[in-house]
């Protein structure tokens, strides 16, 4: 690395994480944690800023989980940008990355998981009927580890988050999770390391999706209440709009359509309190999800 300012640790090792959080907890400093999968964007950043706000020393990990990819899924082509992120990472001058092997993490004869069933299986759970048993084993690995008083977490995976709020209550966490708003690129794009994958063209269409939840907020806000009219207004804007302009792009799927209780992942009878409008679209092979919340 060779940062003049940078102050950032990097450790591979379990044992030396530990001892180290040991001795941090010791001095009664405060511990924040942000996990990531690396290829980092401004979206991590902005964890990273609610991590330095909210504690003293701050951990963040980079490790691509292989237990949360399906069989068929992008394990080994996920982008993989160590060296950009070491840069980003000193430049924000956190306390330690964490940056395990596959071997640290699951060594041979690793037989443990655990299971969040009720909120797993809906919304992303449906075409990734595997993933939060990954991102849930992960994630209890990674609060062993680190012990952090505080995670953050973003609010893009907003199923993620109401896991493991689920997660901590059920087995007796000592962390507190805490959200982070969502980033978007100029054109209202989330940021997603997965964007990567897009061209111009594509991530330039993608933004109609954002564009739509923003006009379904609208017409929630000015009074409409049918969930089955405001998810057909999402589907035709997304598939018109996403195809008429860029036909000769990639095919375009829409996954999933949610309109739900942000808090337990319900479908309500009638919308009330904190609503989830939630989107998950293949664009040619790629998975893109969004969400907007609106108050009831
Ligand atoms: N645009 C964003 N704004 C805020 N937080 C984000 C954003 N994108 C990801 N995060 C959060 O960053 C954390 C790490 O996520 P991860 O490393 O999987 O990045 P990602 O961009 O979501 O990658 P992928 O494209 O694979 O989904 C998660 O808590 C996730 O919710
Ligand atoms: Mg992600």
């Amino acid at each position: 690395m060779g940062h003049p300012t940078s102050t950032m640790k990097v450790i591979s090792k379990i044992s030396e994480m530990q001892e180290i959080s040991k001795e941090i907890h010791k001095k009664n400093i405060s511990i924040g944690f942000v996990p990531t999968m690396g290829a980092l964007h401004k979206g991590h950043i902005s964890l990273i800023d609610i991590a330095k706000k909210h504690s003293r020393f701050v951990v963040v990990s980079i490790f691509v989980n292989p237990t949360q990819f399906g069989p068929k899924e992008d394990f080994n082509k996920y982008p993989r940008t160590l060296t950009k992120d070491l840069e980003l990472l000193s430049e924000k001058k956190i306390d330690i990355l964490f940056a395990p092997t596959d071997k640290e993490m699951y060594p041979k004869g690793y037989g443990t998981y655990i299971d969040v069933p009720d909120f797993s299986n809906k919304l992303c759970g449906k075409s990734r009927p595997t993933h939060f048993k990954g991102v849930c084993t992960i994630v209890a690995k990674l609060f062993n580890i680190v012990s952090p008083d505080i995670a953050v977490f973003g609010e893009k995976d907003a199923q993620q988050v109401v896991i493991l709020k689920k997660m901590i209550k059920d087995l007796n966490f000592p962390t507190k999770i805490i959200t982070g708003q969502i980033i978007r690129e100029p054109n209202g794009l989330a940021m997603s390391s997965r964007n990567k994958y897009l061209t111009d063209k594509q991530k330039q269409n993608a933004s109609i999706i954002y564009k739509t939840l923003r006009e379904t907020a609208n017409k929630i806000n000015k009074g409409e209440r049918n969930i089955p009219k405001l998810k057909k207004f999402i589907k035709d804007g997304i598939l018109t709009k996403m195809t008429h302009s860029s036909p000769s792009e990639n095919s375009l799927k829409i996954d999933y359509i949610e309109i739900i209780n942000k808090n337990n992942l319900q479908q309500p009878k009638t919308l009330k309190g904190e609503c989830l409008i939630a989107v998950a679209v293949w664009y040619g092979k790629t998975r893109l999800i969004d969400n907007i919340t609106v108050n009831c």
